[in-house]
């Protein structure tokens, strides 16, 4: 659910809201209230196709594609949306995961290659983009506002997601210091922590053993995901800074996280 007019005239940046996943519930939930979004994937179809569906129903949207491991490409990709909206108050990072991307194995059979793809697609990439925007919203003095979606592997333990769980961790840590060092400046940084979302990754009957361990009895989904997305890049949140929402339909304060 949103309320139209909470993100009225704000300009955002979503990277990685291009897919079927917790990006495109956000892009969708941020125009219908009222933002002018630029959605940026990887994928440059499938960002097409996000913004070209926020456009027939009347947003404001535009597509950028380009990939996030390369520092060259996340300051185009800042740029570029800072070009076609007029400056930028919100940066969503979206992108994330790891068994997207590499195995998942015990600590003592990870690779090195696999736990730097994990730390480059998790953290290492929203550092840039953080750094990227901090700069521009200083110049602009305009203030700014950060979102960033983490795990509860960055706040449970996480077995066979190590490096998953240490980058979405490290996360929250940045999202303190963002908030210490910049809240002066008017910006604000904030982590979504999601738990088990129904996302393409978790389609399959593995998927479905996990249930039994949700207390909520049930997966969650990329709009309620969204919906917190939604409030912390609102002027709701405005005294809100450094801080986690944890959505997760009880996973965390029940435990362990499952393999
Ligand atoms: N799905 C879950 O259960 C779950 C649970 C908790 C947290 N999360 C977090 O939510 C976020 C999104 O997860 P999701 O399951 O919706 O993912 P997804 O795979 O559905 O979407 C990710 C999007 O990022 C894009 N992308 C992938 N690599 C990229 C790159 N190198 N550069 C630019 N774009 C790239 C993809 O094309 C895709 O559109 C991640 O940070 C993940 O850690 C997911």
């Amino acid at each position: 659910m949103t309320v139209a007019g909470r993100l009225d005239a704000k300009r955002v940046l979503v990277l990685g809201g291009g897919g079927d996943g917790i990006g495109r519930a956000i892009v969708r939930a941020y125009a219908a209230a009222g933002a002018r979004v630029v959605v940026a994937d990887v994928d440059a179809a499938r960002a097409t196709e996000a913004a070209g569906e926020l456009r027939t129903a009347g947003h404001a949207a535009h597509a950028l594609s380009g990939d996030v491991r390369s520092r060259e490409q996340i300051d185009a990709m800042v740029t570029g949306a800072a070009e076609r909206l007029g400056g930028l108050d919100t940066l969503v990072t979206v992108v994330g995961g790891q068994v997207a991307f590499v195995p998942a194995v015990k600590l003592h059979e990870m690779e090195d290659e696999d736990w730097e793809t994990v730390y480059d697609l998790n953290l290492r990439y929203v550092m840039r983009a953080v750094r990227r925007v901090l700069r521009l919203f200083l110049e602009q003095g305009t203030g700014g506002n950060i979102v960033s979606i983490g795990s509860v592997t960055g706040i449970m333990a996480a077995p066979k997601q190590a490096g998953y769980g240490a980058a979405k961790a490290g996360l929250l840590s940045l999202a303190r210091t963002v908030a210490a060092e910049y809240a002066a400046d008017g910006i604000r940084m904030n982590v979504v922590v999601g738990g088990a979302i129904n996302t393409a990754v978790n389609n399959g009957p593995a998927a479905d053993a996990w249930v039994p361990e949700i207390p909520a009895g049930r997966y969650g989904t990329s709009e309620e995901m969204a919906a917190a997305a939604l409030y912390l890049a609102s002027d709701e949140a405005r005294y809100v800074t450094g801080q986690q929402i944890v959505v997760d339909g009880g996973v965390s304060v029940r435990g362990p996280f499952p393999e």
